[in-house]
């Protein structure tokens, strides 16, 4: 997490002037320093949304949102979901370097011996009414698990990879749970035999009646689904998991506020509203311009889901290996989707229209994510569970970068106060 130092930036107040030192990263993002800002001249910036603002330096994700470029730990997504699988890449995130083959076995190992939930949790299902969102779920359960297992919140500096590897592990065993819940379906426990994502398609798709329903492409593809989501950067959700951890609070707490954060449509819940919008498309008779131009329409507060982002300005790397698994696990299982084809030619229309091209808005991961999931058989309510699971170890990474960063304060921005000045409470018979 260091910067270099490569000047000064000088700001001009009144007849008052702060030179601020500006820093430089390693692929040369560079940062003006305004932490003595206010102290100095009064003044606080105003950057609604942070668009602007650096919260931290890290190690861990470099996006270049012009060029389309994602790397974690330095090494390019696309190299990572062709040659790694998720749990090499969540190694990864939170340790540094990818494993060797005892560390991979380790990881193996302590992902198994984790991956059961304390059977008083198991109870917590029973009381959810049958239509529960299981993002309400599985955040719900997040936070629980620092009950059942405080020790989190005590010295993270130990055994780090118990500790982690036991939230990534349960966390996929309560997503498959809260999966089977809300069909009425009884739970399949974790089975030691099997890899990571083998084991969550085995505990989401089989039954008493029907063994292992999945097959080696769905494997494949949900290992690179959520690669692809494992981590980026300072987004919404990494920055509540940063914000809250930065009050002091357990991991497991600022997890279940980064799933909350997660939930939003805006962020991990537009993979649900892209189905929901191209099912709606397909419904009304598949006329993709008129959904063209009601995204472009000011006067309505429509979006083309799965469309633009507040970094990428280009084709979203994500996008493109969510786009090639779709066509993949579509071809696998021989059916038709006529949703891919609305989808297709969204794409191709919006990318030739004059309103997307000036404003930079291309396919976000999004777009084709939940496609591929509604292929593999995964329901619309839980894709966004889905993204959580891949963006856990970016979320842990993320946050224990926080831990170990001397610059690091309680998040706590100001505002600019614009409501009534000071007045006095009138008596209330007198109130009009
Ligand atoms: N459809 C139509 N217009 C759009 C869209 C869209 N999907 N996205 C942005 N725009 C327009 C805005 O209206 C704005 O137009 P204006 O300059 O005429 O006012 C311009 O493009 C810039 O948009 P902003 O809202 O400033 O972009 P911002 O960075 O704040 O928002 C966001 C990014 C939230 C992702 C936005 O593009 C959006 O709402 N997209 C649809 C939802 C979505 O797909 N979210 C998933 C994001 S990826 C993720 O979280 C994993």
């Amino acid at each position: 997490m260091k910067m270099n130092k490569i000047g000064n930036a000088e700001i001009h107040v009144d007849d008052q002037t702060l030179v601020c030192p500006v820093y430089e990263g390693t692929e040369g993002e560079r940062a003006v320093d305004i932490r003595k800002l206010r102290k100095e001249t009064g003044l606080i910036t105003y950057d609604p949304g942070f668009v602007n603002t650096g919260s931290c330096a890290s190690d861990i994700t470099f996006i270049d949102g012009e060029k389309g470029i994602l790397r974690y730990r330095g090494y390019d997504v696309a190299d990572l979901a062709e040659n790694c699988e998720f749990i090499e890449v969540a190694y990864l995130l939170i340790n540094g370097s990818l494993p060797t083959v005892a560390q991979k076995a380790r990881y193996s190992s302590l992902l198994n011996k984790h991956s059961m939930i304390h059977e008083d949790m198991r109870e917590f299902f029973i009381h959810y009414p049958d239509r529960s969102h299981p993002m309400a779920i599985l955040s719900a359960m997040a936070v629980s698990l620092s009950s059942f297992y405080p020790e989190m919140g005590e010295n993270h500096t130990e055994d780090v990879d118990m500790k982690v590897t036991r939230l990534i592990s349960k966390l996929r065993t309560i997503a498959a749970f809260s999966y089977k819940k809300s069909i009425g379906d009884p739970a399949v426990y974790p089975r030691h035999g099997l890899k990571y994502c083998e084991n969550f398609l085995n505990m989401m798709f089989s039954s008493p009646v029907n063994k292992n329903p999945y097959n080696a492409v769905m494997i494949e593809a949900l290992n690179k689904l959520l690669i692809i989501h494992a981590d980026h950067e300072q987004n919404c959700s990494a920055s509540v998991v940063r914000g809250v951890g930065s009050a002091g609070a357990n991991l497991y707490a600022s997890i279940s506020a980064g799933i909350c954060a997660l939930w939003g449509p805006l962020h991990g819940g537009a993979n649900q509203q892209v189905i929901e919008m191209l099912e709606a498309i397909h419904r009304d008779g598949g006329d993709v311009d008129k959904v063209i131009e009601k995204a472009k329409n000011k006067r309505s507060p429509f979006r083309l889901m799965g469309f633009g982002h507040r970094v990428y300005k280009s084709y979203d790397p994500r996008a493109k290996i969510a786009k090639a698994l779709c066509e993949k696990v579509i071809a696998s299982t021989e059916k038709i989707d006529p949703l891919l084809d609305i989808a297709q030619e969204l794409e191709a229309k919006a990318l030739a229209d004059p309103y997307f091209i000036e404003r930079g808005l291309y396919p976000n991961v999004d777009f084709y994510t939940g496609l591929t999931y509604r292929e593999m058989g995964i329901p619309t309510d839980m894709f966004t569970v889905m993204f959580a699971i891949g963006r856990l170890p970016g979320w842990i990474a993320q946050w224990m970068e926080m831990q170990k960063d001397h610059d690091s304060r309680i998040a706590r921005p100001r505002q600019v106060y614009t409501g009534p000045n000071a007045r006095k409470v009138v008596p209330i018979e007198k109130r009009k």
